[in-house]
């Protein structure tokens, strides 16, 4: 049995202050829910000190949104897997749509900033999606095959276990379209047969988060798909009600 595991992507989102509230409000709504489901908040960089001071001992644990593939030096303005480390984070974001979209971002570049995750210690959360294009193209499935397909081919299978996927359809992202709890279904269990042909024992494991529009009014069905193992929120997870209704979902 796959444990849940719900992830904020807060984006390019926050300030000290309305940090601290959301934060807190978070904490304090979830403390008879960490025995069934996981739960962490992406955020911008800069806000990783104040996520390390404020969760530490609590159930929520941090991550970053992107990380260098270099170790340090001269590549101004990237975020290096060991300062994610340094400041406590657990989960790195890699290869999300918007990163993809803005910033060229390659399947072949994403699979090497997770390997460079794992090698870190920190679990990267590989995002993968198709666009609106791609769907009515009948290209779904060859879109995220292709994009999983780099990171299967570069993370050694050992560490391949560590890694979370998530699903999200870039058309779903922040529109308020969300995939049906049908359609969502049908790519996360065609995404774990990509896996399974490197590792059946590891796609039985890997957990599979859905991304796109989610929202406390649909989460509960779109969770109760068999192969749906939590969910990659962003607009619903800066509001710390509608994040914890999702959780509780
Ligand atoms: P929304 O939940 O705002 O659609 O964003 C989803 C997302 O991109 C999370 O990474």
């Amino acid at each position: 049995m796959r444990r849940k595991l719900v992830i904020g992507n807060w984006k390019m989102n926050g300030s000290r202050a309305a940090n601290a509230e959301l934060l807190s409000g978070i904490v304090s709504g979830l403390k008879d829910v960490n025995d069934r489901a996981d739960c962490a908040v992406c955020v911008p960089a800069p806000y990783l000190a104040q996520c390390q001071q404020e969760l530490n001992a609590t159930p929520v644990a941090w991550g970053g949104q992107d990380l260098s593939i270099h170790a340090s030096g001269a590549y101004t303005g990237e975020v290096a897997a060991s300062m994610l480390v340094d400041f406590g984070a657990s989960y790195v974001l890699v290869g999300h749509s918007e990163r993809r979209a803005y910033h060229g971002e390659t399947s072949e570049l994403v699979a090497q900033k997770a390997v460079v995750a794992l090698a870190a210690g920190l679990i990267p959360v590989i995002c993968v999606g198709e666009t609106l294009a791609d769907r009515e193209a009948g290209n779904t499935e060859a879109v995220i095959c292709a994009q999983l397909q780099a990171a299967l081919e570069a993370i050694p299978a050992d560490r391949l276990a560590q890694v979370v996927l998530a699903y999200e359809p870039v058309w779903a992202i922040g529109t308020g379209k969300t995939a049906t709890p049908q359609m969502a279904q049908q790519a996360h269990h065609f995404l774990r047969g990509c896996v399974a042909q490197k590792s059946a024992d590891v796609a039985d494991k890997m957990r599979i988060l859905y991304g796109g529009s989610m929202k406390p009014d649909n989460a509960g069905e779109l969770l109760a798909q068999a192969d749906i193992d939590g969910g990659l929120i962003g607009g619903a997870a800066l509001k710390a009600a509608d994040f914890l209704a999702i959780i509780h979902a």
